[in-house]
């Protein structure tokens, strides 16, 4: 009983190691993204409750946010060509920005801080308008939607 309950054990705990390794380096753009929305959500809600120290923690989070894997890079950097510098000044100047509505968030200097966050939400929008089809098209991998589509093979 006891030996069959230590299979057990082994077994879960084998099984959950694949999910914790998600958190690390190998996230896809996509991954980013999605755990940056989250992020600036906690903002939002951290400027609709007087939290500042909540707009702090979600800026610094959106700053920090983990660089795009280097094989995806790529797939980007050779459907935008000559565009790359404008799609990776988006990308500077959110992190530039969060920077600005961290510290903002820090002073509890509102003014500023909201318009940090006006211009970083901006840039999100700005580059989503841009970018967001073209790269999701090039990124798509299997989730290629017809065989017609650029870069699915
Ligand atoms: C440099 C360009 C760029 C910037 C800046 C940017 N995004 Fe994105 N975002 C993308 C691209 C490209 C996709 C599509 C990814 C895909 O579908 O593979 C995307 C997709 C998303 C998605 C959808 C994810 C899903 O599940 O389909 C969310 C949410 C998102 N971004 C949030 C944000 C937020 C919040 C910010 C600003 C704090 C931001 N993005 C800034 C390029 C950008």
């Amino acid at each position: 009983m006891l030996k069959n309950f230590r299979v057990l054990v082994a077994s879960v705990t084998v099984l959950l190691l694949p999910a914790t390794a998600l958190t690390g380096e190998d996230q896809t753009l996509k991954g980013i993204m999605q755990v940056m929305r989250q992020n600036f959500l906690d903002v939002s809600d951290g400027f609709l409750l007087d939290d500042f120290d909540k707009v702090a923690n979600g800026a610094l989070a959106i700053a920090e946010h983990p660089r795009i894997p280097e094989e995806e890079a790529q797939r980007v950097a050779d459907e935008l060509g000559p565009e790359m510098p404008v799609f990776k000044n988006f990308d500077v100047e959110v992190h530039e920005l969060s920077l600005e509505l961290y510290k903002a968030a820090q002073e509890r200097d509102r003014v500023a801080a909201l318009a940090a966050y006006q211009g970083m939400f901006a840039a999100c929008i700005d580059c989503h308008a841009a970018f967001r089809e073209r790269v999701a098209g090039v990124l798509g991998g299997d989730g290629c939607e017809s065989p017609e589509e650029t870069g699915c093979n």
